[in-house]
């Protein structure tokens, strides 16, 4: 653990059932023109859309939609989302959506005010001059994007899951509004769920875990491990998509602090390969992580830090009380495939393999996806 470290985070977030009112006040700070990014339908259809252009409105800020955010998005959509927020002339943005359009958001924050592809900026604090600061308003509870100064972005040439991290692209403001997520469907909601799960998880496993973070980390366990199961059950209480809003905040600090380790990363050839939701494709192969690190002196802190004794048996557990499938199979993922995929993931777990302090080989990847299986 990393009992010397730096806690560094810029983003204001109002959290609660009235934040998206204070958008009115808040974005007259942030510029005369906004650049509103959202998904294809979701803000549209339910109102929301409408809502914030009214704010706007009334704050005299001129606003330029782009509802081109895809589910994992790439680079192209991105560069063209930017060519029109330069065109605009836009003097911030604001984002509502999921983890997906947050991450579309802020790729376009970097394109607006930095030369060249969003190729360069793969990797750590590559933005040459300061990206356009971003306001986020999430509609699910699970990235915890709205906090972190992370953007996962598929390579629209390699179609390979590429990460932007940079302090300028965390949101300057979140409004965190849990009524936002309450037309979620069921697996959404858990998939987005257990996203955030894993990255409270995965964060207290890296190495660099600070006092701060983990104190975070154990509570934000505590809190999904009860509220998602009540969710899955009554999806429209709120009091529960609170405690869901609230942990996804709180496993965003984490991550923003210390990364994910490798489950993230063995997720993403799921997702670009067989277009598995993000937050299950890293559920699948948490259990026989677990089980694989446990070998490898992980036992007590995972069984710490997950409150199961038997941690691979409690996820899958947890998995199927929330309706999820558990098993590679169940999504269609061919075993002639895993080598595949094994060699994928020896790409994608570069950093968070330094984040464990282990170098495991394409035969590892392929034995976890195999227990996965
Ligand atoms: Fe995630």
């Amino acid at each position: 653990m990393a009992n010397n470290f730096c806690w560094y985070l810029p983003t204001e977030i109002i959290f609660g059932d009235d934040a998206l009112a204070h958008l009115k006040k808040k974005a007259q700070k942030f510029g005369k023109k906004a650049f509103l990014v959202t998904g294809k339908n979701f803000a549209r259809k339910s109102g929301l859309l409408d809502e914030i252009e009214f704010l706007l409105g009334e704050a005299e800020i001129e606003v330029k939609v782009f509802s081109g955010a895809i589910q994992d998005p790439d680079t192209k959509t991105c560069a063209e989302g930017a060519k029109i927020c330069r065109k605009a002339g836009c003097d911030f943005i604001i984002v509502a959506g999921g983890g997906s359009a947050m991450d579309t958001a802020k790729s376009i924050a970097i394109l607006a005010t930095n030369p060249g592809r969003l190729e360069n900026y793969f990797g750590a604090e590559k933005a040459i001059r300061p990206p356009l600061p971003i306001i986020a308003i999430p509609t699910t509870a699970g990235s915890g994007s709205e906090v972190t100064r992370y953007a996962v972005i598929v390579e629209t040439g390699s179609k390979e899951k590429k990460t932007i991290t940079c302090a300028g692209i965390c949101p300057r403001l979140s409004l965190v509004q849990p009524s936002l997520t309450l037309s979620l469907s069921g697996f959404l909601t858990a998939s987005t769920g257990v996203d955030a799960l894993s990255h409270a998880v995965e964060g207290a496993l890296g190495k660099r875990i600070t006092p701060l973070s983990l104190a975070i980390a154990r509570d934000t366990i505590k809190i999904i491990k009860e509220a998602l199961p009540q969710v899955i059950g009554n999806l429209s209480g709120l009091e529960g998509r609170e405690k869901m809003s609230l942990a996804a905040v709180m496993a965003g600090f984490v991550i923003n602090q210390t990364g994910t380790v490798i489950g993230h990363g063995m997720g993403y050839p799921l997702t670009i390969n067989y277009q598995v939701q993000h937050g299950t494709a890293s559920s699948f192969v948490l259990p026989a992580i677990f089980e694989f690190l446990a070998g490898k002196g992980y036992r007590e802190r995972i069984m710490e830090v997950t409150g199961w004794e038997d941690p691979a048996t409690g996820w899958r557990d947890f998995c199927r009380q929330i309706d999820l499938p558990v098993s590679l199979q169940e999504v269609g993922v061919k075993k002639g495939d895993l080598k595949k995929i094994a060699k994928e993931a020896v790409a994608n777990c570069q950093r968070s393999m330094d984040n464990l302090e282990l170098l495991l080989t394409e035969k590892d990847f392929y034995e976890i996806y195999r227990m996965s299986f």
